[in-house]
């Protein structure tokens, strides 16, 4: 610590702590909660690269699961605590530079989320018909970086490789009845799409056993009961390793061994029992993916595992089959993109951190999956969070205590830059607007899908809705 430096009254109101957030999904909420809750005086700016907050929340949980998108009520009132401002339509990297932020701020906080995927790194991955999960989510959410592109839904069998949850929520979404999302808040472009989809054969691979799959049972068991679907396993792929039966013996692992029981229920299920079918292969792992101008079939090589209980990995047996198909979503796992002027791990996709501090970078922080990679549900991201605040908060006496501008000195800088800077009462009237709109069609909410059209809505004067005409929905 620099001895000149008087920290005597940073945190109080004559020098409230002023932090940056990059970021306004679950951890970048749950950081802000955690500076509010200290006793320290706290400003807080949240720079969103999107006009609206509350990433994955919004981008990410399903349409048809509404209960889990509660959290963003408990951010609403996050955001309404004194000494909070939300800068929406703002990439930091971008619009904003690290540096300007080091300036204007005490500290800065990373909670930027993991927004591009792993790689399969296999010839043909891009191959028209072969997608990542992540843009097929973002294309039902009504994500704007996503909403203009496009799936051959004339395919009648469809292949995901991977076996979390979201590999589940795409299985799912293709397999439900449409009449069963159209009261969501998935977006009409989807449904429209999905409405006309020929899909009737979903394949979810695993390249490991049913003990390792990482989803969790509660989703898994909600496949079975889709209406006008069955669930197809074949009791050969339930066959489990001695290693594998130990894992299930942990009482720690009752998640998989719940798994495990639900596919061997599943083992007598038939085939034409239904006009749609989610079939499961395990060990199993993508080896060549092929198609003369588009995806035609992928090659599947039968694994075996190796290594203790808890430690075991795929290996491949050398035995092939052929699975046609032309219709492939890549969902195994998400990955975390570098930003200028922060130190990046490649491999893991993480801003390398001892315990939420950024390595080698005093004063930057980082939280939920920048931090410790793609796992985690939404609550996972609130411990996750704290435990960077607390690192924060007891670095205090060695960050640079003189006054900072804060929100001031960043719209100064932001007004360099031309663009649009959209504020949480902004969001509110998209919100309203967004809610307008579904309640006409009945659901939850019509999602303004085009960052233009945002801007648009937040820079018009408020409107009375009687004047509104319906070729406005
Ligand atoms: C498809 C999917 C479905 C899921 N469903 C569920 C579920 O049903 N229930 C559950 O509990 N969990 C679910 N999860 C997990 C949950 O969404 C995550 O644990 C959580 O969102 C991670 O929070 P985060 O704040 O770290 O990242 P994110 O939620 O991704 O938020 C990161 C934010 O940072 C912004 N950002 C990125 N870069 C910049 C930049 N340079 N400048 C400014 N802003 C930037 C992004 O736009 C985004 O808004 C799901 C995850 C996925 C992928
Ligand atoms: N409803 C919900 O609560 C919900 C919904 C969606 C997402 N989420 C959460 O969001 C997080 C991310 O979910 P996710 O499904 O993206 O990730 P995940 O749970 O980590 O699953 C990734 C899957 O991909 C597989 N995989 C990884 N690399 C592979 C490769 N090279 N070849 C073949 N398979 C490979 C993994 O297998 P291995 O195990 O062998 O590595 C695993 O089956 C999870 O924590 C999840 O629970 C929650």
């Amino acid at each position: 610590m620099n001895s000149d430096i008087d920290t005597g009254n940073l945190g109080t109101t004559g020098n409230p702590l002023r932090v940056a957030i990059v970021g306004s999904g679950p951890s970048g909420f749950y950081a802000a909660e955690a500076l509010f809750k200290s006793p320290l005086t706290v400003r807080i700016d949240m720079l969103e690269r999107l006009p609206v907050p509350f990433g994955l929340v919004r981008y990410g949980v399903a349409p048809d699961h509404p209960k889990l998108k509660q959290p963003t009520l408990v951010f609403d009132k996050i955001a309404q605590s004194p000494g909070f401002t939300f800068l929406g339509n703002v990439t930091v990297g971008r619009d904003v530079s690290l540096e300007q932020l080091r300036t204007t701020h005490h500290a800065v906080l990373f909670a930027c989320g993991a927004e591009s995927d792993r790689r399969l790194d296999l010839p043909n991955e891009d191959l028209d018909g072969s997608h990542t999960a992540t843009e097929f989510v973002g294309w039902y959410n009504g994500h704007p970086d996503y909403r203009d592109r496009s799936f051959d839904l004339n395919q009648e069998t469809a292949i995901i490789i991977g076996q979390g949850n979201v590999a589940i929520d795409v299985a799912r979404i293709l397999a439900k009845p449409i009449d069963e999302l159209r009261s969501t808040d998935m977006a009409v472009h989807a449904l429209d799409a999905l409405a006309a989809s020929r899909v009737r054969d979903i394949h979810i691979i695993g390249r490991r056993s049913p003990a390792q799959a990482s989803f969790t049972f509660k989703e898994l068991r909600e496949l079975g009961d889709l209406g006008g679907c069955v669930t197809m396993v074949s009791g050969n792929d339930l066959r489990l390793n001695s290693a594998s039966l130990t894992e299930l013996e942990d009482k720690n692992n009752f998640n998989a061994a719940k798994n495990v029981e639900i596919l061997q229920s599943w083992t007598t299920h038939c085939a034409s029992a239904a006009e749609k079918r989610i079939w499961f292969h395990f060990l199993r792992s993508p080896v060549a993916i092929a198609g003369r101008c588009r995806l035609e079939q992928i090659t599947l090589e039968r694994n075996s595992l190796a290594g203790p209980p808890f430690g075991q990995l795929a290996q491949g047996t050398g035995t092939t089959r052929e699975l046609r198909c032309g219709l492939l979503f890549r969902s195994i796992g998400y990955r975390g993109l570098p930003l200028p002027e922060v130190p990046f791990d490649p491999t893991r996709g993480v801003f390398p951190n001892t315990a939420g501090r950024i390595d080698g970078t005093p004063g930057l922080y980082a939280a939920g999956w920048i931090k410790r990679g793609p796992s985690g549900i939404i609550g996972t991201n609130r411990a996750d969070a704290v435990a960077t605040v607390q690192s924060l908060l007891s670095d205090l006496p060695h960050l640079d205590s003189r006054p900072k501008s804060g929100t001031e000195g960043l719209y100064e800088a932001l007004a360099h830059c031309n663009s649009q800077v959209l504020s949480y009462a902004d969001w509110r009237r998209i919100d309203a607007e967004e809610q307008r709109r579904g309640v006409v069609i009945g659901k939850p909410r019509e999602k303004i899908t085009r960052v233009s059209d945002m801007l648009a809505l937040a820079a018009s004067p408020p409107r009375c809705s009687r004047d509104r005409s319906a070729d406005e929905l």
